[in-house]
């Protein structure tokens, strides 16, 4: 069935650009990109074309985990700015046509938000339920085997009161109790505070983890751990992370996202390392989960045309009726996509990313091909990397700042960037690709010009053509239009037959961006690591 456009929802027609605030655009000078940074920037996420800005977390924070760890969550940081500066920047975001999510951290605070220090001050104390505490083992040690995200294990000992709490990250991120009814009063009036200030939806963080087990049975061994895998794969998470009561909060998220406005209008956006079988749930029952429970497995996926249409197929398959789907290539937390695959097919992912059914989300700087930036031992910021160190699991490299010109830190900043910026900067900033025609950040621009403009694009449907050798097709159609496209994921040039190519048709785009308008016969030639999109006529 060809699935039309019309009647699509903005967050389903769109594209969603996520800004790491850190390291966006720096207005105060510090170094530290801020709100003003942000807002100073907005129309040239206009001009890129995408429609909607993910922005990591900006509210007060000790910055053990760089935001991740909030201390107050309906504030903001006095490093990015003040409320004022955030309504300020919804404002033009709204003006522009642009729409605001925005990170939302359910799963823990700060060990030094009031809650936390409260519920530790004594076990009395009306708050203490408001987390995780268990009493130890009879040994003495943690109550059970569960480890944290961050290495080590997921449980702190506090000697003044004789209990454990339980941390999925950092021992600074203390877990909130999902089970305790006061603790979900609390979190949904955080999302209603900036529903009021007039954000249009959250990026919910670490939506597996938000409830647990309730007898906290032990994890059982990982047989499938590689060697150099991360301490915390020695285990299955199957007693800690998705269990079968995140669903019920989710749906109660939901409720209050759609409370004053038309159910679709505002987006809940879920974090989720899940297999597909288990992603595809959170959409929950007639559609009241989270609308995007973000597919994360371009970015695990390995870069082959045989796996990444395996993927997609069963991505598809999986889909319940009116889930919608959802693509990410990168993000804050993974190596970026130019490093994954090299420069060359990083433009051919870029393709894959805006062609295929869903809603793209697209990383910070990606845009720009963008790799991920050496950073020397002694700068190192995460503690992910400090914890666990040396087995390159490091997120500083991928959030060095953005790059907007070829001057000194890369215009990001006039004072010194929190974060080297990288030694490509040169070519590698807004201001010189802007004026490239064949730059990447120009194939970006004409993708996303493309998608806005063909339906078929956006709302038609996908169907495979290819997956095998290098070689990875598909259409995507509707009644009016269709679409061809073919990627090339390997050095060599290749021709692809008859199959999918109609009765012919014409280039529309290549990722060299050269041959526009070129007529395509019985077969279609491509050059190494080059992706096209053609029109074809339909059969
Ligand atoms: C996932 C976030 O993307 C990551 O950056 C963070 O460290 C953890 N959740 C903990 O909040």
């Amino acid at each position: 069935m060809v699935q039309r456009s019309s009647g699509h929802l903005w967050w389903q027609r769109g594209v969603v650009y996520q800004v790491y605030p850190r390291s966006f655009k720096d207005a105060s000078g510090d170094g530290i990109g801020d709100l003003q940074g942000i807002t100073s920037r907005l129309d040239y996420l206009r001009w890129l074309g995408v429609d909607a800005v993910w922005i990591s977390p900006f509210y007060p924070s000790p910055m053990a985990d760089f935001g991740y760890d909030i201390a107050d969550y309906r504030g903001v940081h006095p490093m990015f700015g003040t409320l004022e500066d955030f309504d300020g920047l919804v404002a033009e975001a709204h003006r522009l046509g642009l729409r605001i999510i925005l990170d939302y951290v359910p799963n823990h605070t700060s060990d030094e938000h009031p809650w936390f220090l409260e519920s530790r001050s004594s076990r009395d104390d009306p708050k203490r339920g408001w987390y995780i505490w268990r009493d130890p083992a009879s040994d003495g040690g943690p109550p059970n085997n569960w480890l944290s995200v961050f290495g080590g294990p997921a449980w702190t000992f506090d000697a003044a009161t004789g209990q454990y709490y339980y941390h999925a990250y950092l021992r600074e991120q203390p877990d909130l109790n999902w089970r305790n009814p006061e603790v979900r009063v609390a979190m949904y009036d955080v999302l209603r505070f900036w529903l009021e200030r007039g954000v249009d939806g959250f990026r919910v963080d670490a939506l597996r983890q938000l409830v647990k087990d309730d007898r906290f049975r032990d994890n059982p061994p990982n047989p499938d751990r590689w060697p150099a895998s991360p301490p915390y794969d020695a285990l299955r998470p199957v007693y800690s992370t998705d269990r079968p009561e995140v669903h019920e909060a989710v749906r109660e998220m939901r409720l209050v996202l759609d409370e004053g406005a038309s159910s679709g209008e505002r987006v809940l956006i879920g974090e989720l390392y899940l297999p597909i079988e288990r992603l595809v749930r959170y959409y929950g029952e007639g559609g009241s989960g989270v609308q995007l429970p973000m597919n994360l497995h371009l970015i695990s996926t390995p870069w082959e045309a045989a796996r990444l249409g395996d993927l997609i197929d069963a991505y598809e398959a999986a889909l319940p009726q009116d889930g919608w789907p959802t693509w990410v290539l990168g993000n804050h937390d993974r190596s970026r996509i130019a490093s994954r695959v090299g420069p060359a097919q990083a433009r051919v992912a870029a393709m894959l990313l805006l062609t295929l059914r869903g809603t793209p989300t697209l990383y910070y700087g990606d845009e720009l091909g963008m790799r991920d930036v050496p950073v020397p031992p002694e700068l190192v910021q995460d503690p992910y990397e400090k914890n666990v160190p040396g087995i390159g699991v490091g997120r500083d490299p991928v959030r060095t700042p953005m790059r907007w010109s070829g001057e000194d830190n890369a215009g990001f900043t006039s004072g010194r960037p929190w974060l080297p910026v990288g030694e490509d900067h040169a070519e590698v900033n807004v201001e010189a690709q802007k004026r490239d025609p064949r730059s990447m950040l120009t194939l970006y621009r004409r993708l996303l010009s493309l998608r806005r403009s063909e339906p078929a694009l956006t709302g038609g449907t996908y169907a495979p053509v290819k997956a095998a050798d290098d070689l990875l097709a598909y259409t995507r159609e509707t009644d009016e239009r269709r679409f061809l496209v073919a990627l090339n994921l390997g050095p060599g040039p290749l021709t692809l037959g008859e199959a999918g190519l109609g009765r012919g048709g014409r280039v529309v785009l290549s990722t060299f961006l050269d041959r526009e308008g070129e007529a395509v016969g019985e077969t279609l030639d491509l050059r190494g690591d080059e992706g096209l999109i053609a029109e074809t006529t339909t059969l």
